[in-house]
């Protein structure tokens, strides 16, 4: 593996059945990332070195998962000019998902945090794939590969439905 672009990080370990669903889609469409914990009310000093550090050690985009109280993406953004896409995760301590939801996606203006949706990381580790194929073509084909493939299969449902009514 090369030096990574992307990086995944999520505010507990117990968020990395949800934050895998980014790494694996990353891994397929050959993007290089770097994923750990940084949790912002547990190592807040952490979250701060990581998210000043980032841009310098070549990071383009950062993915970053929480849920509840979910501080760590627009914290992270507050403290860099990459873009950050946040996962709202449906976490032990969230009521029913729409705290961490809200707590993403309602930065004020100037900070913008890119959020998907509730345990989304799936399409995050896409959307990074999208921002980083802006600038690499490799990875901007392989992301056409991905999405005719998406086509393809829905052309085959497509014929498996109507074939159902016969
Ligand atoms: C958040 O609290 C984490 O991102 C996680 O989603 C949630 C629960 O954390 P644990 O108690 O499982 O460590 O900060």
């Amino acid at each position: 593996m090369s030096k990574p672009i992307v990086g995944i990080i999520m505010g507990s370990d117990s968020d990395l059945k949800i934050m895998s669903q980014a790494s694996e889609v990353l891994n397929a469409l050959e993007v290089d990332y770097e994923i750990t914990v940084v949790s912002a009310h547990r190592t807040p000093h952490r979250m701060v070195e990581y998210a000043e550090g980032a841009k310098k050690k070549g990071l383009k985009v950062i993915i970053a998962g929480a849920g509840g109280a979910a501080h760590l993406p627009g914290m992270v953004a507050s403290l860099t000019t990459l873009p950050v896409i946040g996962v709202p995760i449906k976490s032990s301590n969230s009521i029913d998902g729409w705290d961490s939801v809200l707590s993403i996606l309602q930065m004020p203006g100037g900070v913008p945090v890119a959020t998907v949706a509730l345990d989304g990381a799936k399409n995050a580790g896409i959307l990074a794939a999208q921002i980083v194929g802006t600038f690499d073509e490799k990875i901007a084909e392989n992301l056409v590969v991905y999405k005719n493939q998406l086509r393809e299969k829905v052309e085959l449902s497509i014929k498996k439905v109507e074939q159902s009514n016969q």
